[in-house]
């Protein structure tokens, strides 16, 4: 059997208090899992109110555009979880609830932000002692040689004990056109850690829905221990709009009217080309019209600056863009010199 040394058993009710959480948001403070009076808590707004679950679920619904399915998903989770928590402390079974996830969408669509989120989650309800994430691909498990793969297997479901393993682009550990591919170990590794460790480490496998879809018909072993499967859609139009809109204000920066119109055509054009990526697109798109913006301002050296000046995106920062000006390398998709604006 396979066995990660340094890790034993937890009873979620025993789980230790929280330590620091590796995400974007504040970690959770140390939370008990018995109420004040050493009782374990009876209601489930007394497992919310010691665990401060909600908040993350609040913050989830309200920093991510979009995503309604996904947000309903990780609230019914965090529902079964609470409940699960409500039976222990009254001596109730517990199946020890298998959460091992696949997060399946095209690039962009916040995979990895919705992951930081539920390793949160796990770990105010004392599903994972640390709640910290590690990003992994496949070349941080699997190695060149014969003999280089248990150990780095090994090493990284070391620093992911206790909390989420997120696994990116999990189908490239399966490469069935090489008869003698390494990733296959790895998998082998993990499964028996997915299942012996699963009270301690939640892993979860990325990527593309299709790919991924493939990889469970060949891996039957791994699709049946992943109890969870999210699925991430693109966004739309409006959404996109607005995710940028959060982004920018979250910098301190704002449109004006032309730059909000213009940035709504950087959009329609944007989705049209290839290695479009959601949000990301969005982050970055907005990012280069903050450097634009930077160095207009740059240019006009003698100008006394005033706030709006250093906070407002203007249209001519997003209309540089060579999306407007260049004719579009786009082999896919034919309307886009009918779409330009
Ligand atoms: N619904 C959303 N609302 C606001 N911002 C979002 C949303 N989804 C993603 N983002 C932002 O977009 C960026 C990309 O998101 P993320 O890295 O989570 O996507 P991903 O699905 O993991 O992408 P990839 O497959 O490329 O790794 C991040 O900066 C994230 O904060
Ligand atoms: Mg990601």
């Amino acid at each position: 059997m396979y066995a990660i040394p340094g890790t034993t058993r937890t009873n979620p009710v025993e789980a230790a208090p929280a330590l620091a959480v590796v995400s974007g948001t504040p970690a959770a403070a140390a939370h008990g899992h018995t109420s004040a009076a050493g009782q374990p808590p009876r209601t489930v707004a007394a497992v919310l109110a010691d665990s401060q679950v909600e908040a993350v679920l609040d913050e989830l619904d309200h920093d991510l555009v979009g995503l309604k399915p996904v947000k309903q998903r990780i609230r019914d989770i965090a529902a079964l979880l609470v409940i699960d928590k409500l039976r222990l402390g009254m001596g109730l079974q517990s199946h020890n609830p298998s959460l091992h996830m696949c997060f399946s969408g095209n690039p962009g669509t916040g995979k990895t932000t919705v992951a930081l989120r539920m390793a949160q989650i796990l770990h105010r309800l004392g599903y994972v002692r640390k709640g910290h994430v590690v990003s992994v691909t496949r070349d941080d498990l699997v190695g060149q040689y014969i003999g280089h793969t248990a150990p780095k297997t090994k090493e990284v479901l070391k620093k992911a004990m206790g909390g989420v393993l997120f696994i990116d682009e999990a189908y490239y550990l399966y490469r069935p056109e090489n008869e003698r591919d390494y990733g296959q170990e790895a998998i082998e590794i993990l499964l028996q850690v997915m299942e012996n460790h699963r009270d301690d480490l939640v892993v979860i496998l990325a990527g593309y829905k299709d790919r991924m879809d493939t990889f469970f018909q060949s891996n039957p072993g791994m699709s049946s221990r992943i109890a969870h499967h999210l699925d991430f859609p693109d966004y739309a139009p409006d959404e996109l709009l607005h995710i940028g809109h959060m982004m920018l204000e979250q910098q301190g920066y704002r449109f004006s009217n032309e730059a909000r119109s213009a940035f709504e055509q950087y959009l329609q054009l944007r989705v049209q080309q290839p290695h479009f990526a959601n949000a990301r697109s969005v982050r970055n798109a907005l990012d280069r019209a903050r450097l634009r913006q930077a160095s207009r301002l740059f240019a006009d050296r003698n100008r006394e600056l005033n706030e709006d000046d250093l906070c407002t995106i203007q249209a001519p920062d997003i209309l540089a863009s060579r999306l407007f000006n260049e004719s579009i390398p786009c082999p896919t998709s034919a309307p886009t010199a009918a779409s330009r604006p």
